[in-house]
């Protein structure tokens, strides 16, 4: 399959990443026994994966703006290009040895994401898209799951936690999906979630409290696989109001409609 230049500079760096943290994500495991935990040492390598990226992506295309979830915004000469980017999707995972974690970068041209780019280093599995050239996994076009009944479906969704996102909101939410579906999925890789979904692999995904990197390059994932991607009100707000739907035309539409029995 032939990629194109932008693909394969947001391909190759992801990949440069990638290997950063799966060097980290092997020492992780080993540092699990210990007492203090690899605590600090995650947050390095979090680092880490994110200056690569920096480097790399700016070298390939200098003046283009970032926005990312360590540095944050980085103004840069052309305002008309944005890098949208989390060098560490599943924190929590990597931390615990689980090896369900990503690097999504996305980018955005004018205010629209125009490619997107999401790989688990530890599966090593390349999740690309481009704004009207499909969305593939290595290679293999993606296409979402044909389902169209909530009862046949698995869902997948964020559970909030300590500290994180409103948990009676979750509740509530959780309470409405449970009885209509088939199955429950907590990743805890939000960019992942999202490539699943693309993948067919599940058949929607909900969550809250989610910033612009967790989700920019999974929503052009999901819609270049044939999906339908919006924030819960079934708007195009999701960067401004942290909220996703998402999975085929009917799932989409079923799950706002469980959704939007929660009032506020
Ligand atoms: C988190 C993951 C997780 C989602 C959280 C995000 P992080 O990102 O995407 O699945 O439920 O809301 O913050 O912290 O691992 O980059
Ligand atoms: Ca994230
Ligand atoms: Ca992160």
């Amino acid at each position: 399959m032939a990629r194109s230049a932008i693909i394969n500079v947001m391909v190759q760096t992801a990949m440069k990443a990638g290997r950063s943290l799966a060097r980290d994500f092997g020492e992780v495991q080993n540092l699990q026994v210990s007492l203090k935990g690899p605590g600090d040492y995650v947050s390095q390598a979090d680092r880490k994966a994110e200056e690569i990226i920096y480097q790399e992506l700016s070298r390939a295309r200098p003046g283009y703006s970032f926005l990312m979830e360590e540095r944050g915004t980085v103004p840069g000469d052309d305002d008309q290009h944005r890098w949208i980017v989390d060098p560490l999707d599943g924190t929590t995972n990597f931390l615990h040895g689980i090896p369900i974690f990503s690097i999504s970068i996305a980018l955005e041209r004018q205010g629209q994401i125009v490619a997107g780019v999401i790989y688990n280093p530890a599966m090593d599995e390349l999740y690309t898209a481009e704004r009207g050239g499909g969305a593939f996994m290595n290679d293999r076009r993606l296409r979402v799951a044909g389902r169209a009944k909530l009862s046949d479906a698995v869902i997948g969704t964020g559970i909030p936690h300590l500290g994180r996102g409103h948990h009676g909101h979750a509740l509530i939410d959780l309470r409405n999906v449970m009885g209509e579906v088939a199955g429950i999925r907590r990743l805890g890789s939000a960019a992942l979630d999202l490539a699943y979904v693309a993948a067919g692999r599940m058949d929607g995904f909900f969550e809250d409290a989610l910033a612009p990197w967790d989700m920019a390059a999974g929503i052009l994932m999901v819609r270049e696989a044939g999906g339908f991607a919006s924030d819960r009100d079934g708007g195009q707000e999701m960067f401004d109001n942290g909220t996703i739907v998402a999975g085929n035309e009917q799932m989409h539409k079923s799950l706002l409609k469980t959704l939007q029995q929660r009032k506020g």
